[in-house]
């Protein structure tokens, strides 16, 4: 059996973790290992560094930021994500390079390109079988965020004008990889959006 690298992406509030779920219950319905991570944080490391990105009171230089990502990523493919893909599992994962090129490219303005090729590098190259853009207007995320009485971190805090950048490219990612992405409507009910991620995954 072959592994699977799923990844779901979107702005903060979208819902993700509930869709990863989902997906994960119909995969270890159908006798799949599944293996759940995410980024920042997969691993212990991810930990720390998850730690400093999101929530450091000093300022963190864009680039410096670009690489804490890329540090945590390269740390979470090499131990996590490769192993378990080598054995056959379905890694579902919250977040990968997808939401380097958004944030630090779109949100904090560095050349997009060098956002993915730091990225390509850190992980050797792997790119995911199939990506999840959870889509939603970042005003609307903003009160689910409220709501949820969430501490906010250093890139939820950020302006509204910055996740527009953030949502803006999440949609030309995908507008460029139409055999990769799918977008869906996070304003759906969760079991709509559970069907249109499984209707789009059985076609392939
Ligand atoms: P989350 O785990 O709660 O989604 O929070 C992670 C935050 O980090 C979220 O605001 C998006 C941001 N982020 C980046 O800016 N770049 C990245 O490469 C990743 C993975 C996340």
């Amino acid at each position: 059996m072959t592994g699977l690298f799923i990844t779901f992406e979107g702005g903060d509030g979208t819902g993700k973790s509930t869709q990863s779920e989902l997906l994960g219950e119909w995969f270890t319905n159908q006798g799949r290992e599944v293996v759940f991570t995410r980024e920042p944080g997969g691993t212990d490391l991810g930990l720390e560094l998850r730690e400093i990105v999101l929530h450091s009171r000093n300022h963190i230089a864009p680039r410096a930021e670009a690489l804490l990502y890329a540090a945590d990523r390269a740390h979470n493919i090499k131990t996590v994500v490769r192993p378990a893909l080598a054995r056959g599992a379905v890694v579902i994962q919250d977040r990968y390079l997808d939401s380097s090129v958004a944030y630090q490219g779109a949100g904090r303005v560095l050349d997009p390109v060098e956002v993915r090729n730091l990225s390509l590098w850190a992980t050797e190259g792997l790119l995911p079988d199939f990506t999840v853009v959870l889509d939603l207007a970042p005003a609307v995320g903003r009160e689910r965020l409220d709501a949820a009485n969430k501490r906010f971190d250093r890139l939820e805090s950020e302006a509204l004008e910055f996740h527009t950048r953030v949502r803006d490219s999440y949609l030309e990612l995908a507008a460029a990889e139409p055999a990769r992405f799918i977008v869906v409507d996070a304003t759906l009910d969760r079991d709509v959006i559970r069907d249109a991620i499984l209707a789009r995954l059985n076609e392939r």
